[in-house]
Formats: structure tokens, sequence, C-alpha cells
């Protein structure tokens, strides 16, 4: 092997971070003063730093790793498949990795999704699914439907489609509207049910009135959409906003009798992190589409899929002068080792209690977030499967900070010196942690919370 080019210690080493690479979500000139920590290794729920400390990875890096940092079986996995067919081309060839992902996960899927398309990441496998709603309309004679319907606060990704369909902070969706697709959005409320102590009284009375608000919402935009989409039961980016999963039936009736094809993203949901295998399960209904990324490698290669209907699989259908076909398609579509790995994570499902250890953990964080509610800091903490989440305010006037106070962000460093990964969104914090995570381990995460409140 060649010497490496870098610097040899991790001094250098960020200096030279800083002065070439250009991180996510990072406001650059903030992170000259608090440059991006190294991570050389990780093991389990942690992380290793440079420095030799450990930190719990509270947030499963981007709520993709299920099993843990290193699994065994997953390593071995890539290593095999790495040196027997590292990437092909997936049109005009196939191989046994893809196929078997496509066996493995279908019996765990609505009986309704028989077809599987793939891509990269969540926001490509999102793009799949709008163009592929968009295109089957019109191949069926739907010219009208020009338009997507989601709901208020979503997220579904960064890539221009999928930003068309989420609304985040106006900075965020409302930077690049001129460059969007035309989208309705429609409000769900939060479930009281999830929160712990919640005053449920009014509860039955405002779950009627949201229904009646969803079926409002059909009559008045249903025959302009192609599709409405939706991320199930938790609308996680827009700051842990678990929603009821009767509204989520309400949808499903009112896209049958207004014609609008429903895709469920479950790119962040799927894979056990709400207590079921897909968080579809809690709500018993058949999305048209389905969009799966993160957890379908366990946590570590890039890799979605994209699952629909028969139906609509053969409004694609026809010679090639037809122009039906769905033109689409990324270099690395159905990459040999990433499904693999995935199939490796699936098989994990089987052999190991991967989905009563979420609900051992939703458990926990029940317990936990049970005793941060009583924080004079801390408001609505609610637990939905292995995610807890609760909002923080200024314990003096019971308000939000002032966003200029940047207290998400200052948690985030100082429970890094505490040996945690949280990264508040807003002023929500949560903790989303690997589903192996011990969780004696969650509950020391919650004591630093704790202390780390007291500073507030
Ligand atoms: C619900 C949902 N959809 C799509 C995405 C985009 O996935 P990716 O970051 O892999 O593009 C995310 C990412 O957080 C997500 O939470």
């Amino acid at each position: 092997m060649t010497a490496s080019p870098l610097p040899p210690d991790w001094s250098d080493r960020s200096a030279f971070d800083l002065a070439h690479a250009w991180h996510p979500f990072t406001q650059m000139q903030e992170a000259m003063a608090t440059p991006p920590a190294p991570v050389i290794g990780a093991e389990g729920s942690d992380l290793l730093l440079a420095d030799g400390s450990r930190i719990l990875d509270g947030i499963s890096s981007w709520w993709t790793c299920l099993h843990g940092h290193g699994h065994p079986k997953l390593v071995t996995a890539a290593e095999r498949q790495m040196s027997s067919l590292d990437h092909v081309m997936f049109a005009g060839f196939t191989h046994e990795p893809a196929l078997e992902l496509i066996a493995r996960l279908k019996p765990r899927l609505p009986a309704n999704l028989t077809r599987c398309f793939f891509s990269d990441n969540g926001s490509t496998a999102v793009e799949v699914a709008l163009k592929m709603a968009f295109q089957c309309q019109l191949q069926r004679g739907q010219k009208g439907r020009l338009r997507f319907g989601a709901l208020r606060g979503g997220y579904h990704g960064d890539t221009l489609g999928a930003v068309g369909v989420g609304e985040l902070d106006n900075w965020f969706t409302g930077l690049f509207r001129p460059l969007l697709l035309a989208c309705d959005r429609l409000e769900v409320p939060e479930d009281p049910r999830r929160e712990l102590n919640a005053d449920l009284s009014q509860w039955p009375a405002q779950l009627d009135a949201a229904r009646a608000e969803v079926r409002r919402f059909f009559q008045r935009h249903g025959e302009h959409l192609a599709a409405f989409i939706a991320e199930p039961l938790i609308q996680c980016a827009g700051g842990m906003r678990m929603w009821p999963p009767e509204l989520l039936q309400e949808i499903r009736t009112q896209c049958d009798a207004h014609g609008v094809l429903l895709i469920l993203d479950e790119v962040a949901t799927g894979f056990g992190r709400t207590g079921t295998f897909l968080a579809l399960e809690h709500a018993g209904i058949q999305p048209d589409l389905l969009c799966l990324s993160k957890g379908l490698t366990g946590g570590t290669l890039p890799l979605s899929l994209t699952w629909t209907t028969e139906a609509i699989y053969e409004c694609f259908l026809g010679d090639w002068a037809s122009g039906r076909a769905f033109l689409h398609g990324h270099s690395y579509t159905a990459n040999p080792t990433a499904c693999a790995v995935a199939n490796a994570s699936l098989a994990l499902f089987d052999e190991e209690p991967v989905i009563a250890r979420s609900q051992a953990l939703s458990a926990t964080l029940s317990t936990v977030f049970g005793r941060l509610a009583s924080h004079p800091a801390v408001r609505r903490a609610r637990v939905l499967g292995a995610i807890g989440a609760c909002q923080f305010v200024d314990p003096a006037t019971g308000e939000p900070h002032p966003v200029e106070a940047r207290v998400g962000w200052r948690l985030h460093r100082q429970a890094l010196t505490h040996g945690l990964l949280l990264r508040p969104m807003g002023d929500c914090l949560y903790l989303l942690p690997p589903l192996s995570t011990p969780p004696a381990r969650i509950e020391a995460a919650g004591e630093v919370i704790m202390e780390l409140l007291e500073g507030l």
C-alpha cells in the first residue's frame, strides 16, 4: 500500500478537513470554531474518537444503524460479496444478492407490493416513487393530476423532487420554492396517546375533527393529485411528530375514493424502529408505493428500494416505441455488495430478537422520558417504538429558546463531552439508538440529558 497523503496527526488533519471538506447540514463558518470530531472506529452502539473517547451513538448515525456498528455478519457479507462480484450495472443484468433481497423482504411487506425498484438513498427512493406515480397516472389517461399531496412539516430528502413534497423550516424548503413540484399540504395533529402523562379527555372529538379535515382536503384537492406521500406514524425530521394511525387509515380511504396513489415513506421508520417491522403495520393498511432505505443495510451501505403493485407496474408495459418504460436509473443501482449486506441484516431479524429488542428499548425510553418529563425545561415527552423525544424550553419562562441562542447546538456539543451523541432538531431533543443498545446505556444517557438540562 502506498503511504497516506494525509498529515500524520489529527490536529493537522482537522485543518485539512476545514480547508477542503464541505459537511452536510453544517454552517461551515461555525465549523471553523468547532471542527468535526474525528472518528476512527465504531463498535456496537459506540463511536470511537481519535482522542481515545467513546460516545454512544444516540441517533444511530442519522437513523441508520440497527444492529450496532461492525456486526460481524454484516462485515463478512460485505467482504465475501466484494471478492466475488463487486458491481455490475443492473440494466440488462441481474445477480443473486438483488434477487435474494427481494425474496427475503417480500414476505415482510404488505401482500400487494410485488415489484421492487432499486436505487441508492432515501431521497432517490422518494424521487422514484414520485416519478412512477406521476407517469402511471399519465399512462392511465389521468392528465390533470399534476400535483402531489403531502403532510405539513414532512421531510422526504434533499433532492429537488423530495424537497418539493417536504416542508421543513422556510430556509430549507422556502429557498427553493421556484424550482419545486406543485404540492398541497394536509395538517395532521400529533397523537397525544404517545405522550407520557397527556390529558386524553378531548381526544375523541379532536380525532373526529382531524378525520373530517382529511376528507375535506381530498374533496378540495383529490382530483388534481397524482399521489399523496406521508411518513407513517412519525414525521421524524419534522421534529419527531407522532401522529395517529387512524388518520393514516382515513388517508388511505380517501386516496382510494379520489383515484390518488398513496406513497408511504418508511425510509426512517422501517426495520423495527417503531416496534413493528414497518410503521404501516400500526395502521394495517397497504400503500401503492413504499420507500425503504437507511436500516435496509443495517446502517452500513447506501441502498434503497421503491416497492409497488402489479397494477402500477403493468401501466409501464408496452413495446419500446410506446414510450411507456420507466426511464430512471443510477450507476450503482442494486449494488451487489450493498444487497449482500442487506440480506445479512434481514437474516438477523430471524436469527436475533431484533423486534423484541426494539420493544424492550421502547419500555426503557418510556421510563427515561417519563423522568425527563418532570423537568421544568421539558415539555411533551413522548415515545413511539425505539424513538423517544421531548421539547425543551426555557425553564424560567416555559417558552422556546430564541433560535439565535443555538441551545440545541450547545446541547449537542456538551453531550459529546459526556460521551453521548445527541443532535436536537430545533427544540426537539430525541434518542433513536441502535436497536441492539443495552437498556442500561439508555438509562445512563437519560442521566446525562438530565444533567445537561440543569445547565440550560
Ligand atoms: C422520511 C425520510 N425520507 C427520506 C429521507 C432521505 O434519505 P437520504 O438522507 O438517505 O437521502 C430521510 C432522511 O432522513 C427521511 O427521514
